[in-house]
């Protein structure tokens, strides 16, 4: 079973593709009023007919998630337009905190993936309130932002989204660190078809995307859903697929202590390890700028912790 801690937009349509592609049953659980309940109905009759034998539930009590493998947390507050992740901080960090601990309490055994922003602050609070080990705790942040960085790529480039290899790390944030010198169009390096200017915009349009969908559409929903249902996929399946995403580093790429955007392998045990990438200065830089940032989010909630 699939477990689903809040049932609101983003966690609504990831549980409704999980369930879809038949992954494993699915459990809602959030504190509004038949929320839960009525996602469920509602991807229950949809997956009905497309004949795909799972289970839906949804409920606003926390023991129905005693059984998941997996529980994907959502719950909390979302930005507004004008917001940064980090706006939500000190409430969400009351939420993720006392959810965690249901976590804990009615799936002991399960991987955390957490969502809720600003994320590698709040996978740090379901790390620290779960206690789980920290191969079992893990954030989705970086797949989306590497999702962002190929749409704006293909784009540019005028290029089918299938011909990009790329990788996103750091903070999933205003300092997230898309890696254009790891980046293959079909196998031919990024840097040899675009210019410093090119790469330079093409990064900075990463790091706005979110806000102007925002803007337009009240809420970041679709792809924000299909990250987290490529990381229950990795998870549910063993994939052991190399997806960037925020776990807890002790010693890697120079930090200790926090959690942040990493290439990591993830499959049936979690975080199943962290891929060292040669960083230059410069990217270093930018990685040390969101780690800091993440550090300064983890100290100003520290008494709550
Ligand atoms: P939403 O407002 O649609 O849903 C949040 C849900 O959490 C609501 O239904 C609410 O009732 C529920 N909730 C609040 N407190 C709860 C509690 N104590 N227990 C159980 N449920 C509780 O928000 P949306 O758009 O689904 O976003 C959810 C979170 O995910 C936000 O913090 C948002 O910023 C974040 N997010 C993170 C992304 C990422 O890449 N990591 C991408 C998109 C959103």
């Amino acid at each position: 079973m699939i477990g689903f801690l809040g049932a609101g937009r983003v966690g609504a349509q990831a549980a409704l593709e999980v369930a879809s592609a038949g992954i494993d049953d699915v459990t809602l659980v959030d504190i509004a009023s038949g929320l839960a309940e009525g996602e469920a109905m509602d991807i229950s009759q949809k997956i009905a007919e497309t004949g795909v034998d799972v289970d839906v539930r949804g409920s606003t009590d926390f023991s129905s998630l005693r059984g998941s493998k997996i529980v994907v947390i959502t719950a909390g507050l979302a930005r507004k337009p004008g917001m940064t992740r980090m706006d939500l901080l000190e409430k969400n960090a009351g939420i993720v905190s006392a959810v965690a601990k249901e976590v804990a309490k009615h799936a002991p055994g399960c991987i955390a993936l957490t969502v809720t922003n600003p994320m590698d602050v709040m996978n740090y609070v379901v790390l620290r309130k779960t206690g789980f080990p920290k191969g079992k705790v893990v954030g989705m942040g970086g797949i989306l932002d590497l999702s962002r960085f190929k749409s704006t790529l293909c784009a540019m480039l005028d290029i089918s989204h299938s011909s990009i290899t790329s990788l996103v790390i750091g903070e999933h944030g205003e300092s997230m660190l898309p890696l254009a010198r790891f980046t293959s169009v079909g196998g031919v390096p990024l840097t040899t078809l675009m210019d410093e200017t090119q790469i330079a915009q093409a990064m900075d349009a990463t790091r706005r995307i979110a806000i102007d969908v925002i803007s337009k559409k009240g809420a970041t929903v679709d792809a924000p859903a299909n990250g987290v249902v490529r990381m229950v996929k990795a998870i549910a399946w063993d994939r052991k697929e190399v997806i960037p995403a925020s776990a807890y580093l002790e010693g890697e790429y120079g930090v200790n202590g926090l959690c942040i955007g990493v290439p990591l392998v993830l499959g049936g045990n979690g975080v199943e390890r962290i891929l060292s990438l040669d960083l230059s200065e410069k990217e270093k830089a930018q990685f040390s700028k969101g780690a800091q940032t993440i550090r300064e989010g983890i100290a100003a909630i520290q008494g709550s912790l």
